[in-house]
C-alpha cells in the first residue's frame, strides 16, 4: 500500500542524513513530502529534497493559502517522520507551537508521528529535553534513537541520529501497526502479559536477577489496552512507569510470578510472556546479611531449579487461551537463532513465540527490538527491526489474527452442523 508520508527535516547537521531517509521512503513506494524547516536548509538544499522526494518541496506558510496547505498538508499524511529531530524542535512539538509549515502541519493531523532525536549529548541529557520527549512519547509519538557514537565535534554519545535505515524500519512498522490495528480489534478479550525482570533473593539486600525493565511486555500492554483488551500486568520489578487502565499485579521472584500468572491464566484469551523469568534461585535464602568470610576469596552459591512458567501453562490444556512465549536469545547466526526459537517453541508448548535477539546493548532495556515471530507451525509470520511499541503492534496483530480464526472456525462449525 503507497503511504502519503511527510518527511519533516530539521536543523541539525544531521539534515543530510535526511536525504537518505526519503530516498529508502521513496524506493519503497511511498509518496513522500518534505517540510524542511528555515534551519533544515541551512545544512541540505531545496533542489536535492525535490529530485529526492519527487516532489516540490514547500517551505512558506503563507504559500498556497488558496489551498489551505498549512492544514492540508498534515490532513493528507498517513505518517510523519522527523528527521533529525532537533531539541528545538521536539521543545515546539511539546507545547504545541505551529509557527512554521511543519509545527502547522503536526497539528492539522491525526497520522502516527515517527520523530528521530539529532543533539549534542548535553542538549538531549537536558532535564528540559528528557522532559519534553517523555510528554511526546505520553501522546503515542515514537522515538527512535538517538543513537550513541561521535557527534559533530570531537565529543562522542548519545546524541547521533539513527541510521536512516532504522528510521524508515521502525516508521514503516508504526504506520503498518497502525493501518492493521483496527481501534478495538481486541475489544471483549482479557488479555495477561508478563513484563520485567524477576529477583531471586539470596539475603535480605541481594538479589540474582537480570537487566528486563519492562519496557517490552510494558508497551504489549499498554498496546491491548488501547486496542479495547482488558488487560492484566504481572509486573516483575518494572524500572518503566505503570501503564494507564492496566490491572497491575506486581510480582518479584519467579516464584510470586508463577503464582501471579497461574490464577490470571484463568479464563484469559491470550497470555503474553514477556518477562524474563530466572531459571534458577538460590537453594537458601539467609535471613541475615551475608557476611564476608575471611578465610576464602570466593563463595559458591548453590541454586536449584525455578519451575518453567510458560511449558507448564503451554503443556497443560489450555484450550480458548493463546499462548505467546519469547526465547531471547544471543545467538548472532540468523538460521540458528531461528531453530533455538522454534526449539523453544516446541519445548515450551507456546502457540506463538516471539524469536527476540539480545545481547550487551541489544533488547534489554533499550527502546527499540529486533524479533522474528513464530507460529503454531513455526513459520515465520513477521520479522521485524523496531520500536517496542512497534514490535508490541506487530505481536497484537498476530494475537488478533488468530483470535479472528478462532472466531471463523467456531462462525464454520455453528452454522454448519456436518
Ligand atoms: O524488559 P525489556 O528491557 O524491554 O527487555 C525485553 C526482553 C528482552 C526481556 C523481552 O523481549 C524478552 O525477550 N523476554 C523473554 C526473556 C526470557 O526469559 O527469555 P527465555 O528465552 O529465557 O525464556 C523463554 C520464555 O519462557 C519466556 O517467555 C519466559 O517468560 C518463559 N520462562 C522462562 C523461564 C522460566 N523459568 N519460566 C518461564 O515461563
Amino acid at each position: 500500500m503507497t503511504l502519503n508520508i511527510v518527511v519533516g527535516i530539521t536543523g541539525g547537521i544531521a539534515a543530510y542524513k535526511a536525504v537518505g531517509v526519503v530516498r529508502a521512503l521513496v524506493l519503497a513506494g511511498h509518496d513522500v513530502h518534505v517540510l524542511p524547516t528555515e534551519g533544515a536548509l541551512r545544512f541540505v538544499g531545496k533542489p536535492t529534497l525535490e529530485a529526492i522526494s519527487r516532489n516540490p518541496v514547500h517551505t512558506e506558510l503563507y504559500e498556497g493559502v488558496a489551498e489551505v496547505r498549512h492544514v492540508a498538508i498534515g490532513q493528507a499524511a498517513d505518517l510523519i517522520v522527523i528527521a533529525p529531530a532537533t531539541a528545538n524542535t521536539i521543545a515546539k512539538m511539546a507545547v504545541g507551537l505551529a509557527d512554521d509549515l511543519l509545527g502547522n502541519s503536526l497539528l492539522a493531523s491525526e497520522a502516527p508521528v515517527v520523530i528521530a532525536p539529532a543533539m549534542h549529548t548535553e542538549m538531549w541529557r537536558h532535564p528540559a529535553t528528557q522532559a519534553n520527549i517523555a510528554t511526546l512519547e505520553a501522546r503515542g509519538v515514537t522515538v527512535v534513537g538517538p543513537a550513541v557514537g561521535q557527534l559533530t565535534g570531537t565529543d562522542s554519545g548519545p546524541g547521533r541520529m539513527e541510521e536512516p535505515e532504522v528510521i524508515v524500519a521502525a516508521a514503516l512498522a508504526v504506520a503498518a501497526s497502525r493501518s492493521a490495528a483496527q481501534p478495538g480489534d481486541l475489544a471483549g478479550r482479557r488479555v495477561v502479559v508478563t513484563a520485567g525482570g524477576t529477583r531471586e533473593p539470596l539475603d535480605p539486600v541481594r538479589f540474582l536477577g537480570n537487566r528486563s525493565s519492562g519496557k517490552q511486555g510494558v508497551a504489549i500492554a499498554e498496546a491491548a489496552r488501547a486496542r479495547g483488551a482488558e488487560v492484566v500486568l504481572i509486573a516483575a520489578n518494572l524500572e518503566v512507569a505503570d501503564p494507564n487502565g492496566c490491572e497491575m499485579r506486581p510480582v518479584s521472584s519467579a516464584i510470586e510470578l508463577q503464582a501471579a500468572v497461574t490464577e490470571a491464566a484463568r479464563g484469559a484469551d491470550a497470555v503474553i510472556m514477556a518477562a524474563a523469568v530466572a531459571d534458577y534461585r538460590p537453594a537458601n535464602v539467609s535471613e541475615q546479611k551475608i557476611k564476608k568470610d575471611a578465610s576464602n576469596d570466593g563463595l559458591t552459591i548453590e541454586l536449584v531449579r525455578n519451575p518453567d512458567i510458560l511449558a507448564g501453562l503451554g503443556h497443560a490444556p489450555h484450550d480458548g487461551t493463546l499462548l505467546v512465549g519469547f526465547a531471547a536469545e544471543t545467538e548472532p547466526d540468523d538460521e540458528r537463532l531461528l531453530e533455538l526459537g522454534r526449539a523453544k517453541r516446541r519445548a515450551k508448548g507456546a502457540d506463538v513465540l516471539v524469536v527476540n535477539r539480545v545481547g550487551w546493548t541489544e533488547g534489554f532495556a533499550s527502546d527499540d527490538n529486533s524479533v522474528v515471530i513464530l507460529g503454531s507451525d513455526d513459520e515465520i509470520v513477521t520479522r521485524l527491526h523496531g520500536t517496542k511499541l512497534s514490535v508490541a503492534g506487530a505481536i497484537l496483530d498476530v494475537v488478533a489474527s488468530k483470535f479472528a480464526h478462532t472466531t471463523d472456525d467456531r462462525t464454520t462449525k455453528a452454522a454448519d452442523p456436518a
